[in-house]
């Protein structure tokens, strides 16, 4: 029998290198070596099946579309792209740490509008919108921390690991957004026309990392 080529994208950087060794215990590594490699998509031990190495941003967009049926990336990404065309079985409990806003210290809270820069612009709306709190938001691709320090913005939102980051800029984490961990997610029509496949590989990572969802 003839079996689809099913293709998982991987996010490069750290959730990469945290979700590699995941897979080799769940029987799927590469052929060759990712990182030392310009390419971004691999063979795998399994013919079938093949790695795309994208940013983790745009892994829910290659998922949603079927562009790649199986995806892994952080709650962060899968929070801000809004959950379209895809169901997300698993958490792979890596590449841990929190979504937060963030500010200057002794900053009063403004209740006219709180200006807001960050890369997580869909999930700062709904989050300061559930506060009831009136924001303009700017949307930026990195530095957030040094938004309020140059008056850019009174508020960041922005992943917090070791907090390292925002203390070397002398800001202060405030409120927490969402706990964020990395997620398997698959496309919906995958999950149905090429089940069999999909599904044994759910299951091969399940029994690796084990599972707080209900099966799909
Ligand atoms: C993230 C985030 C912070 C930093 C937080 O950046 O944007 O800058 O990590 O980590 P810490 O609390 O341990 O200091 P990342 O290194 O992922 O780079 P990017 O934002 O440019 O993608």
């Amino acid at each position: 029998m003839v079996l689809h080529m099913v293709t998982l994208a991987l996010s490069k950087g750290r959730v990469l290198r945290e979700s590699l060794p995941i897979l080799r215990e769940a029987g799927i590594f590469p052929v060759e070596d990712i990182f030392g490699s310009r390419k971004l998509m691999f063979a795998t031990n399994i013919q079938h099946l093949r790695l795309v190495i994208l940013r983790g941003v745009d892994v829910p967009t290659y998922v949603q579309f079927g562009a790649a049926d199986l995806g892994i990336t952080g709650k962060d990404q899968l929070l801000e792209h809004g959950g379209e065309g895809y169901y997300e079985p698993l958490d792979l409990k890596i590449a841990p740490c929190r979504l937060m806003t963030a500010a200057l210290p002794f900053v009063e809270v403004s209740f006219d509008r709180t200006v807001v820069a960050t890369k997580y612009v869909n999930v700062a709306r709904r989050f300061y919108a559930e506060m009831g709190r009136q924001t303009e938001l700017i949307k930026l691709y990195g530095a957030m921390e040094l938004a309020p320090i140059l008056d850019l913005s009174d508020e960041i939102v922005d992943i917090v690991d070791t907090g390292n980051t925002l203390a070397a800029h002398g800001l202060v984490a405030k409120k927490l957004i969402a706990n964020v961990s990395s997620r398997l997610i698959v496309n919906k029509i995958a999950m149905k026309t090429n089940f069999r496949v999909v599904d044994e590989i759910i299951n091969s990572i399940r029994n690796v990392v084990g599972s707080d969802y209900e099966a799909i």
